[in-house]
């Protein structure tokens, strides 16, 4: 049996899977988010772990396997989130900064005014924003008591999600190239971290890093009780971010395949093939995965915040009792009334990278109720995805023929159906909606063994599709209203 981690923002999904790749047995638990002032994210480290550690036994258990039966483990998990803990105690030494996190907004700015954003764009394929760990790994060197000091005795660690997980799990301080190319630190055609780079976001000390390894690799092996009883020993094998995970899952594995994933926030990803490619204004240049000396990359657009608007409905508005309520709310009227929602909560991410906008309703009147809040967060998640689409398709020059999609929000048909027709191509819904844990599963399964690339490629995995059905006028003017809506979310935050 393989077991799968997927270490998601919102919770942690494990997965086991038997040796014919069927799931056998799966755990599912959220965990907490902080928010300690505007546009501030955080994540407990410890907690984290506990929870991943508790989910983990209980898919194990949920599956039957016993001592002997976990074969390998394969790890993904939410991108960018930084995790800095004591290599002694293998204690947290703050809290996680999450990539949603926008603390850092200034200090990109001081940059880009710096004239810093093209070494960044070339080294890196990214954008020079918070979303990205290095800015967060400076504020924390230079903002926890001590750590600086402790980074340069050898005893504070950094690392993504991955790197705190592979940790706990095996004492080894690793990481995957796929997670090293989101820091921002990491040089993707050369293949390490950079010394430009770690001397421009405030001398971090390359000791304090993790050391990068190919998706397929050998992480490190679970050491006494870490995951209970009886799976000692059992080999880390396979990790890579969410996102490339996915698009692994996707079976993604030749140039010009894409998918879009509908977590807490959406990412489109299209596979580049051998070369890393010029990422146009708007988009990203990315690893996609690295098996034994290849690397593949990926062109991204990275929408923040979709699920986590339906999360805010219900947690911060209290509007709406179930992310599930939203389908028959939006379905309950025959339009939208001019109410748009730019949930712009973290700043925007592709194609407008400003980490200043903040969420914006327009269009309210005196008969706007909670179905149109709800029918407008809907809406505006599949709108995010054309904006993001359509700059995809600019830059690849291709036309989408069709769009494959995972993540938790793709039980909802009314949004499914609603994206299918604001995009104008079909929409492929796949089998199981936890594409980023099987991603990661199967990456584990090839490094163990156990499978080869090409049972990945060939996997059958549409559960539904979704045709449109929308008539050319309709949805021109609805894009149009929702870009008059985009603009006035823009630059709102003062800093
Ligand atoms: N029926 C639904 N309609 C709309 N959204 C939904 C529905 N069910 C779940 N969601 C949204 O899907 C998200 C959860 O999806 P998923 O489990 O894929 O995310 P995650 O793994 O926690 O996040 P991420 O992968 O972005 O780190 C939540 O934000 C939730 O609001
Ligand atoms: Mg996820």
């Amino acid at each position: 049996m393989i077991l799968a981690i997927d270490q998601g923002t919102t919770g942690t999904t494990c997965l086991v899977f038997d040796a014919e790749a069927q799931l056998a047995g799966r755990g599912y638990r959220e965990f907490e988010q902080h928010f300690p002032r505007p546009g501030w994210v955080e994540h407990d480290a410890a907690q984290i772990w506990d929870v991943t550690q508790a989910v983990a036994l209980e898919a194990l258990d949920d599956a039957g396997a016993g001592p002997g039966d976990l074969h390998a483990i394969g790890i993904t998990n939410q991108r960018e989130t930084v995790c800095v803990w004591d290599p002694r105690t293998g204690e947290p030494l703050h809290r996680a900064l999450v990539w949603q996190d926008r603390r850092t907004a200034a200090r990109c700015d001081e940059l880009r005014d710096a004239g810093r954003e093209p070494l960044v764009r070339t080294r890196t394929g990214l954008v020079l924003d918070p979303y990205f760990s290095a800015t967060k790994i400076e504020w924390l060197l230079g903002n926890v008591d001590g750590l600086r000091e402790r980074a340069e005795q050898g005893h504070a660690c950094f690392g993504t999600i991955d790197a705190w997980l592979v940790f706990k799990l095996t004492g080894e301080h690793r990481t995957d190239v796929s997670n090293a190319s989101r820091t921002m630190l990491y040089d993707i055609v050369g293949g390490d971290w950079d010394d430009e780079l770690l001397a421009l976001f405030g001398d971090i000390p390359r000791a304090s890093l993790p050391e990068v390894l190919p998706s397929i690799g050998e992480f490190g092996t679970v050491r006494d009780g870490a995951l209970g009883e009886g799976h000692d020993g059992v080999p880390v094998c396979g990790i890579a971010g969410d996102q490339q995970a996915a698009l692994y899952g996707q079976g993604c594995l030749d140039p010009g395949l894409g998918k879009n994933t509908y977590g807490t926030g959406s990412f489109v990803l299209l596979n580049a093939g051998d070369e890393a490619p010029t990422a146009p204004p708007g988009l990203l240049a990315t690893v996609a995965w690295g098996i034994a000396d290849r690397t593949t990359y990926a062109l991204e657009a990275a929408i923040f915040v979709t699920g986590a608007a339906v999360q805010w409905l219900r947690d911060g508005l209290g509007v709406i009792e179930r992310a599930s309520d939203t389908e028959a709310l939006a379905a309950s009227l025959d339009g939208n009334d001019g109410v748009y929602f730019v949930p712009a909560l973290t700043g925007l991410g592709s194609p407008h990278w400003d980490p200043y906008a903040r969420g914006t309703i327009v269009g309210l009147t005196r008969g706007s109720t909670r179905a149109h809040l709800a029918r407008a967060t809907l809406e505006a998640i599949a709108l995010q995805t054309v904006d993001a689409v359509r700059a995809m398709e600019q830059a690849s020059g291709q036309p989408l023929q069709e769009l494959r999609a995972d993540g938790g929000a793709t039980v909802n048909g009314w949004l499914m159906q609603f994206q299918a027709d604001v995009l104008g191509v079909p929409i492929a819904v796949a089998q199981i909606a936890e594409t980023t844990a099987l991603g990661a599963a199967l990456l584990a399964g090839v490094g163990s063994g156990a499978w080869t690339q090409s049972d990945v490629a060939s996997r059958e995995g549409e559960r539904a599709r979704y045709e449109p059905r929308m008539g050319a006028g309709e949805r021109s003017a609805l894009i149009d209203d929702w870009q008059r809506a985009v603009q006035r979310a823009r630059g709102w935050a003062r800093g």
